[in-house]
């Protein structure tokens, strides 16, 4: 049975002192030739992991019926403990879920409301979250309330005071990024839960990003439910993510697909949801074995000083200002594009596709407020070199 062990042909890093940069590279299949600076989007899962992932799918495969009926369960229910204490969670409260957008869709699907009740997020919220509200929000006959949020934002309080004039009786639910897509904020989740709580509204966390990215004590949220990826910041396996919820909101909450255990509770109706590949939940252990053992809190604090040194320096070449204050960064940063033509989805799309076809480079380009955003990501196996490769190429696409 794969044991979550690194392969005897991986790189290690030194213990204490953790040697980061380009040439960890090859402990992924990242293409060396592309500065890769969007680890945020899909993660990317190095091969140790995959190798782990790979060796589920063949203990599967040399037995499938007993392997899904005997050794699945409570290889699933490690993993999800594994995951839980990373998190500071008890195990019996967390199930997997392929991705935070199926979490939220669990969440907000197993919901009803009343016509005129207020569903409340921000206008940072995810495009697929936000539709997702939205449909729900059609369904009843509710009102879908995006509080805006000035941006670039510097000051926590800010956000806290943006989103206060809209939590009223009628909010019923607010579901709040702890870190943002389009614009990286990390947003004050816990005060911002607190106050949807006071009129009695229910709270989702959407921590998409979180997980890895910064340290969180997942209860101490304060929310109803979290969501959240393993798959991009814990350099899991593709979908592999997770929904929590508090012990008394698990009645009534169901997976987005029905299945065996309906109404079993919790744990039983999310652990089995029908005949699929669960090796990227079975390897989220070896995942959290990587990320330990590469340095935990130091790759945090790495990549969130790599971040702000990225932002620096993109900002000074390309004169455009950063989008948020370091307090309010973690591992993304985002600086905004001046002096390029348009500012659409189109035209964003387009810089992004000429930045990887002629320079290499990955990198979103985000339309946001009215101005092109670049969002870097810092991960463990870039270094400020990427980033000035892509102050230069913007620069030349510029003047283009
Ligand atoms: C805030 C937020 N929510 C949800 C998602 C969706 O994640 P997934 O594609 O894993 O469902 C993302 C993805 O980037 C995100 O940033």
């Amino acid at each position: 049975m794969p044991t979550g062990q690194a392969p005897a042909t991986s790189i290690a890093a030194p213990a204490n002192r953790p040697d980061y940069g380009r040439s960890l590279l090859p402990l992924w299949a990242l293409d060396p030739a592309v500065a890769y600076l969007n680890h945020g989007s899909y993660g990317a899962t190095p091969h140790e992991v995959l190798a782990d992932q790979q060796r589920w799918r063949l203990e599967l495969e040399r037995g499938p019926v007993r392997f899904m009926q005997k050794t699945l369960p409570d290889a699933l229910r490690a993993n999800a403990a594994a995951l839980a204490h990373f998190l500071g969670a008890e195990p019996t409260d967390l199930v997997f879920v392929e991705n935070a957008t199926q979490g939220v869709n669990a969440v907000l699907r197993s919901l009803s409301f009343s016509a005129g009740d207020e569903l409340l997020t921000t206008t940072h919220v995810y495009g697929a979250v936000r539709n997702t509200m939205r449909h729900l929000a059609e369904r009843f006959g509710a009102r879908l309330i995006e509080a805006p949020l000035p941006y670039p934002l510097g000051d926590p309080q800010i956000a806290i005071d943006s989103l206060a004039g809209h939590i009223n009786a009628r909010t019923k639910l607010l579901v709040i990024d702890l870190i943002t897509s389009p614009t990286a904020l990390v947003l004050p989740v816990a005060a911002l839960a607190a106050k949807a709580r006071s009129v009695g509204a229910r709270v989702l966390v959407d921590a998409a990003h979180a997980p890895g990215q910064i340290e969180f004590d997942l209860p101490a949220l304060g929310a109803d439910y979290v969501t959240g990826n393993a798959h991009k910041w814990l350099f899991a396996p593709k979908g592999s993510a997770f929904l929590w919820a508090r012990r008394d909101r698990q009645t009534g909450l169901h997976p987005t697909t029905i299945s065996h255990g309906l109404d079993q509770g919790f744990v039983t109706e999310f652990d089995w949801v029908g005949t699929r590949d669960p090796s990227g939940w079975l390897s989220t252990g070896a995942a959290l074995a990587f990320y330990r053992r590469m340095g935990g809190s130091a790759i945090r604090a790495h990549n969130h000083a790599l971040a702000n040194e990225a932002a620096r320096l993109l900002s000074d070449a390309l004169g455009g200002e950063e989008g948020q204050s370091a307090a309010l960064r973690a591992s993304m940063a985002t600086v905004r594009l001046v002096g390029f033509a348009g500012q659409d989805q189109p035209t964003a799309l387009a810089l992004n596709d000429r930045l990887w076809r002629e320079h290499g480079i990955e990198v979103p380009i985000i339309p946001f407020a009215g101005s092109l955003w670049v969002r870097v990501s810092a991960q463990i196996y870039n270094e400020i070199g990427d980033y000035r490769r892509l102050g230069e190429a913007l620069l030349a696409l510029r003047g283009a």
